[in-house]
């Protein structure tokens, strides 16, 4: 079964053609962080541009790569939401255009769920399991007890954990996107300030880190102020143990509160060495395992929805053709 994917939902423009839900053929992924640098962060109406220039250019490129014709595919599937409304929109009008052509399935794929997808593409992973999304827009934790039944355990309440990461190299003028070079500047420097954990409330699975990222930005005002010279080093592991403290201790809980051996992570922040040792290393101490995607397949990448579109088209779960983008698009939870 050949199923193409087109991921479009920030500031990556992909294509995938993978078979049978785990053999990648192709992965192409064009990235904007170059254009969108000189802003500190994504610009929306420079998104959605490039998007149209790339999106057949990639396409086109995901298909020589596979080595097949677009006859021989079996369905389109594309992200259709959470998103940029106008970005989002480049991808579903092409899924759209070549499902009709081609009279194929069309497949809507929620891109959180592409991320819970992507260590499927490299491991076989037993269910029930408890996910862990982070990335630059979601922090969520989610139990999976098979394909078609999960439930949202817990989500931020306010920033992404990668948005923080983002902010704070932000602040630091470290350039943008904030995690990669986060964590370089961390090997080299030690946990010497102390910055908040938010717990919330006791059994609680949500997240914040508003409060976290106040006063990393707090301690760097009150510096400047001072006129003393920062450790950004030192700065930058502080952050990281205190935001990976939460995230590992509250997804190893919610594993031990739902019963499951096994853990995912997903999501551009589980792209960090740092954190993807930390977290296999203490959910080993309560005999959980840990997987992760390879780096590449933990940032936006199209080969994460072709295979979570692959498993909605083996559940019947396709799309019509009008199918829009949806800015907002929840979690589909079913129990
Ligand atoms: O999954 P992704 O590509 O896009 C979204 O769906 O948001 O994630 C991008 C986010 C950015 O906030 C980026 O700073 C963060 O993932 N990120 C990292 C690392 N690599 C990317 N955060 C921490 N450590 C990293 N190595
Ligand atoms: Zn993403």
């Amino acid at each position: 079964m050949l199923v193409l994917g087109i991921e479009t939902s920030c500031d990556e423009t992909s294509a995938a053609v993978i078979s049978n839900g785990n053999k990648i053929l192709s992965n192409v992924i064009s990235s904007q962080i170059s254009t969108h640098q000189p802003y500190g962060g994504v610009v929306p109406e420079i998104a959605s541009r490039k998007h149209l220039e790339n999106i057949i250019p990639v396409i086109s490129e995901a298909m020589d790569q596979a080595d097949i014709s677009f006859k021989e595919l079996d369905a389109i599937a594309v992200t259709y939401g959470p998103g940029l409304a106008g970005a989002l929109l480049v991808g579903v009008s092409a899924a759209k255009a070549l499902a009709y052509s081609l009279g194929k399935p069309l497949i809507g794929v929620n891109h959180l769920d592409g991320h819970i997808y992507a260590s499927f593409l490299e491991h076989t992973i037993q269910m029930p399991l408890v996910c862990l999304v982070v990335s630059g827009g979601h922090t969520s934790l989610v139990y999976m007890e098979d394909h078609d039944h999960r439930i949202l355990l817990g989500a931020t309440r306010d920033d992404a954990a990668g948005e923080v990461f983002d902010k704070i190299a932000r602040k630091m003028n470290l350039g943008y996107p904030g995690g990669p070079i986060v964590e370089k500047m961390a090997l080299e420097g030690q946990e010497t300030i102390d910055f908040p954990r938010a717990w919330l409330e006791p059994n609680s699975f949500d997240f914040s880190f508003s409060g976290l990222k106040t006063s990393v930005i707090n301690y760097l005002h009150k510096k400047e102020q001072i006129g003393e010279e920062i450790n950004v080093p030192d700065i930058a592991a502080s952050f990281q143990k205190a935001i990976f403290e939460v995230l590992i201790t509250k997804t190893i809980r919610a594993a031990e509160a739902k019963n499951v051996k096994i853990i995912v992570l997903a999501g551009g922040v589980a792209a960090n060495t740092y954190f993807k040792n930390l977290m296999t290393q203490e959910a080993g101490k309560k005999g959980i395992k840990v997987y992760y995607p390879s780096p590449v397949l933990c940032t936006d990448n199209a080969a994460m929805i072709a295979c979570a579109g692959y498993y909605n088209l083996l559940r019947g779960k396709t799309a019509n053709l009008d199918l829009n983008a949806v800015p907002n698009l929840q979690m589909e939870l079913e129990m």
